[in-house]
């Protein structure tokens, strides 16, 4: 059997101890599948002492994690520390250059230096793997990159986030206000103390920006991302949903238009009976739509330890095989700047929910506004204003009214909304969430 490939890894933590498990536990299959063993030989992590639960007794100790990336002991660096600067970025700089391979878990990373450490594996002779720094253990990166490099792909799009996805499964199923899904969150360790990366669409948005550079050979760019959160979503758009024949997700959606590559990221109504409105919890989902075959979906575990070490690991089996392929698809000198269409020009079917006054001529106001603006309504559904409050002089509780149009644009809607605004007809902000069709 030829020489075994000789592992270091930077980051002991969640994912990190999986990946020295998973490796300890699959050593036989692992060098069959390979044609040669893999062994890690050194770990670094902040803290010695620390119990991770696996034994690290047979593996040098670093402290210093661009140490280990330049030990000439070790032939791929595994970087699992996470954080977009350094050490992350300086170790897997140091390692790339001396001609390793690196295998990360780390989308904060990539977001901001992956075009830059492609070029460098490029030109250094090793591999940049990073399977599970999207979707977790859904092999999506290796489906775009490898087993659809014959496809043109028209749009991916994605449930990327497993706290927000769980957080509004409850909401619907369980009626519950978005305050108290987050503090069940947290209690069960779904969500971090602060978790605004997650529910503000951040964390989607970085996946999604890899995503968007594998379908359509654009550099990485998160600042070309357009990203709306859900902490604006109530149990009553919930509700309109499902009434409808939709469910609310947070999807993260790359699509190419005659304007240019739409990236964004936001609450999204998908209709009930499509593949990924199916996926509640915290799973994740991703749908590939490439031309001429129909829609492909991939469903699975999006984070843990287990889940993203298994695709880490299978990122360390492809060094260990001797494959090397542009870390984005294509090599990095060929990545084009993304022509970013302009999310006013968005066009799409909305959902919008309105608090109308309850006096004569609001809804004719309303629905004059709308049409000024060419946008046809495919429903309206207005509910009942609950008893006057209070038996106040000067009208009932406003009424909700739940409009879906036909498709418009983003710029329609806005300015009809501010319209209506003006017009003073509504109480509180409009409710405003995009609809994507199958
Ligand atoms: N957790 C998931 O479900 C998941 C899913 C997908 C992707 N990821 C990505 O995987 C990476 C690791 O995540 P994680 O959840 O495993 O993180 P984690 O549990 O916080 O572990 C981080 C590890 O890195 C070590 N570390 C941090 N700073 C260091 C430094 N300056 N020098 C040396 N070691 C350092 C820590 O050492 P100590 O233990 O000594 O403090 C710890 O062992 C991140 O990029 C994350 O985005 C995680």
């Amino acid at each position: 059997m030829a020489a075994p490939l000789k592992v270091g890894i930077a980051g002991l933590g969640t994912v990190g101890a999986s990946v020295v498990r998973l490796i300890a536990e699959g050593r036989a299959d692992l060098a069959a599948r390979c044609g040669r063993p893999v062994e890690v030989v050194a770990v670094c992590a902040r803290s010695k002492g620390k119990n991770r639960g696996v034994d690290l007794g047979r593996f040098r100790w670093f402290s210093d994690p661009v140490a280990l990336a330049g030990d000439p002991r070790i032939d791929a660096f595994v970087e699992l520390m996470g954080g977009e600067g350094d050490p992350a970025h300086a170790a897997a700089a140091a390692a790339l250059k001396a001609g390793k391979s690196v295998v990360t878990a780390n989308k904060a990373l990539l977001a901001r230096h992956g075009v830059a450490l492609a070029a460098l594996a490029e030109k250094n002779g090793g591999a940049l793997n990073f399977e599970a720094a999207v979707g977790g253990a859904i092999p999506v990166v290796k489906t775009l990159r490898e087993a659809l490099a014959g496809n043109e792909i028209s749009r991916v799009y994605g449930i990327l986030n497993g706290t927000c996805n769980y957080m509004l499964s409850r909401m619907e199923r369980e009626k519950l206000s978005f305050e108290e899904c987050l503090k069940e969150a947290q209690r069960l360790g779904y969500a971090e103390a602060d978790p605004s990366f997650d529910i503000e669409g951040h964390d989607t948005a970085q996946k999604l920006s890899i995503l968007a550079s594998l379908t359509f050979g654009t550099r990485v760019d998160p600042k070309a991302l357009y990203v709306e959160g859900i902490s604006s979503i109530a149990t009553a758009d919930l509700e309109a949903a499902e009434e409808l024949g939709y469910r609310i997700k947070l999807l993260g959606v790359a699509v190419k238009t005659p304007k240019g590559i739409e990236q964004r990221v936001h609450p999204t109504m998908v209709p009930k009976d499509s593949a990924i409105a199916q996926v509640m919890g915290v799973t994740n989902a991703v749908t590939i739509d490439a031309v001429g075959i129909a829609p492909i979906t991939l469903v699975g575990p999006g984070a843990g330890g287990m889940a993203t070490a298994s695709a880490v690991v299978s990122d360390i089996a492809d060094v260990a095989r001797g494959l090397r392929v542009p870390p984005f698809g294509r090599p990095a000198a060929k990545l084009r700047d993304s022509r970013k269409a302009p999310m006013q020009r968005h066009e799409g079917g909305y959902y919008i929910r309105l608090l109308a006054k309850d006096r004569p001529g609001s809804a004719a106001a309303i629905a004059r506004r709308l049409a000024q603006h060419n946008i046809s309504m495919e429903s309206i559904v207005q509910r009942h204003a609950g008893p006057p409050a209070g038996g106040a002089a000067g009208g009932g509780k406003p009424v909700p009214v739940i409009l879906i149009t036909y498709a418009t644009t983003e710029d329609a809607v806005r300015k009809a909304l501010a319209a209506v605004k003006r017009d003073r007809v509504i109480s509180g902000e409009p409710q405003l969430i995009r609809i994507e069709k199958n």
